[in-house]
């Protein structure tokens, strides 16, 4: 028989639509506010202050000062049940701009921006933990929610961790997103398995033996030994990792040489690396190393290598995932709606956190090309549409609400 009154959970999930929706406006305040004061990792006081002020207005039990400037908000749902707990990620601080957008709410600090939306993420766990707090009666368990500094370097997540935030009490799962100006706004990217790449990083110095441009055979010419290094790093993706997996080796730095006539006694060369696959955490360190070392060895030029593993891949729960996939199939109402084969190669310290706990990172489609929204994220004219903001809440809202079910 078909009824003709909604269902009561559909009546109750319409209320929080709405109630979150309402929202969309102080959501919009906060996101601007902490815009025009953006602040570099690990220097994020203004907007741990205002974090802070609004969490203490709310009467919302938090810790400041973590490794820095991180926060941690505590929301204890109080629906008797089962003590689960949910962690609720997002990062906070600017990048080294110059912002180019010439709206109200711009930068007011020369040379610093919001260039990639952690603004919004940091408005969107201030709406879902004021929305938790006035609804803890609607669901069990706690909520963790983790204001992260340092998120673009050197990386917040690692010391957050060690400082204890993933305990006391223990957490079960994490859930994080990001605004994502490659997907327009009214969808979601998530997919189990591998979202986003291991980030590492090599810097090397070339020793030669310079001297005169027309008198080659008396030196060891970094020029040439450089240049063969950059063609034979090509190699390792193209020749020694399997073609299934996803690999990059960029060398995004090269320098050498003072002027035409004379061989440069040293170059300098520095790239980064990127991968899916956990298992190759150590091969291309090891790959990179061999090929410098047998064309130095075959030239008879020395090296330094230094090499750094960054952040590991966002690896996401299958599980977690599919909680994620279902709540934004409800909450994304456009017919886009999912793209699950959503990858990038760029990373996220989010990795740390994944790598001890089960969970979902996952990306809020924010572009609108008709607002003309829609540059690059780290693009001096970067902005996103803030119609996204209610949308973040509210899968985070309705995340949580599931989880402890
Ligand atoms: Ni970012």
């Amino acid at each position: 028989m078909v009824s003709t009154f909604p269902h009561a959970s559909t009546v109750s999930l319409k209320n929080v639509r709405l109630e979150i929706r309402a929202l969309q406006p102080q959501l919009v305040e906060w996101r601007r506010q902490i815009h025009q004061k953006p602040e570099l990792g690990f220097q994020e006081k203004i907007t741990a202050e205002f974090i802070s002020q609004k969490l203490q207005n709310w009467g919302i039990e938090h810790q400041t000062g973590i490794a820095k400037t991180g926060i941690v908000a505590i929301i204890k749902g109080t629906k008797p049940g089962n003590g689960k707990v949910l962690a609720i990620r997002a990062d906070m601080d600017a990048l080294p701009i110059q912002e180019e957008n010439e709206v109200t709410y711009c930068s007011q600090y020369d040379g610093v921006m919001h260039a990639c939306g952690h603004d919004g993420h940091t408005a969107i766990a201030l709406g879902t933990a004021y929305y938790l707090h006035q609804h803890r009666q609607d669901f069990r368990g706690t909520v963790k929610i983790i204001f992260q500094p340092a998120e673009e370097g050197p990386g917040g997540a690692e010391p957050m961790i060690a400082a204890g935030v993933l305990n006391n009490p223990d957490v079960d799962a994490i859930i994080g997103l990001h605004l994502w100006n490659n997907l327009p706004l009214g969808t979601v990217g998530v997919r189990a398995g591998a979202l986003m790449a291991a980030v590492e990083l090599f810097r090397c110095t070339i020793f030669g033996k310079g001297g005169h441009g027309a008198i080659p055979h008396q030196t060891v010419d970094s020029v040439v030994v450089a240049a063969q290094i950059v063609t034979a790093l090509q190699t390792i993706v193209s020749r020694n990792v399997n073609p299934i997996d996803s690999a990059v080796v960029t060398v995004g730095e090269l320098h050498a040489g003072t002027t035409v006539n004379v061989i440069a006694d040293t170059a300098r060369m520095g790239g980064t690396v990127r991968y899916f696959n956990p298992d190759l955490a150590n091969f291309f360190k090891e790959r990179i190393q061999q090929i410098i070392a047998g064309i130095c060895q075959s030239h008879g030029a020395k090296y330094d290598l230094d090499y750094i593993h960054l952040y590991p891949p966002v690896i996401n729960d299958a599980e977690i995932a599919a909680l994620v996939r279902s709540v934004a199939e409800d909450v994304i109402e456009t017919p886009i709606g999912i793209v699950p084969e959503c990858q990038t190669m760029g990373g996220e310290d989010m990795s740390f956190f994944l790598e001890k706990v089960p969970g979902c990172y996952f990306f809020l489609g924010s572009a609108n090309p008709e607002k003309k929204l829609d540059y690059p994220h780290h693009h001096p004219r970067f902005d996103f549409d803030e119609t996204a903001l209610p949308m973040g809440v509210e899968i985070f809202v309705r995340c949580t609400e599931k989880f402890f079910e």
